[in-house]
């Protein structure tokens, strides 16, 4: 039987936006349950459940991750980054979050934390994307209200303002 078989729940603590959290979950329980019902968080949605729409990305260890496809076992000593990581302490908005009121890029904002998240790792990697290239990557989000048009701006306008700042 494996050790993370039943319903027993098994201590874990990571690290999440910079602060070490610990608790315990069932093995079973998704990672979006256990940062919303265990942690109390509000910002990481939860849309499909099934790995598609993309509202539940988060970042494990720099990496865009499905936390409806993530159980909370598995972010054990791992560092977990939500929405609520982007803003200052004083709740001030970062680059990308600043673009993203600019630019209209959200509606209901039931998206917005996911596509947030995702576009925060890539940029990472891919500093100055073209406008192609970042609608390939908003390809893995569902996003009922905007028509992608505001988010690609609002990336463009930060690779933009990072290269002037680099
Ligand atoms: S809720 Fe996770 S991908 Fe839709
Ligand atoms: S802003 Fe409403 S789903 Fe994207």
């Amino acid at each position: 039987m494996s050790e993370l078989s039943g319903t027993a729940r098994h201590n874990i603590s990571f690290t999440l936006n910079g602060e070490t959290v610990s608790g315990s979950a069932e093995p079973r329980m998704l990672l979006t349950d256990f940062l919303n019902y265990e942690l109390g968080l509000t910002g990481n949605h939860v849309g499909c459940e099934h790995g598609v729409c993309g509202a539940c990305t988060l970042l494990i260890d720099d990496n865009p991750e499905r936390g409806c496809l993530t159980f909370a076992v598995q972010v054990d000593g791992r560092d977990v980054k939500t929405v609520e990581s982007l803003a200052g302490r004083e709740g001030d908005l970062n680059d990308l979050q600043l673009a993203f009121r600019k630019h209209h890029a959200l509606q209901c904002g039931y998206c917005t934390p996911g596509v947030l998240m995702s576009l925060t790792a890539y940029l990472e990697h891919t500093p100055e994307p073209n406008e192609e290239e970042l609608r390939d990557m908003l390809s893995g989000h569902i996003c009922r209200c905007t028509g992608y048009v505001g988010m690609v701006k609002a990336a463009l306008d930060v690779v933009e303002q990072r290269k002037a700042k680099a």
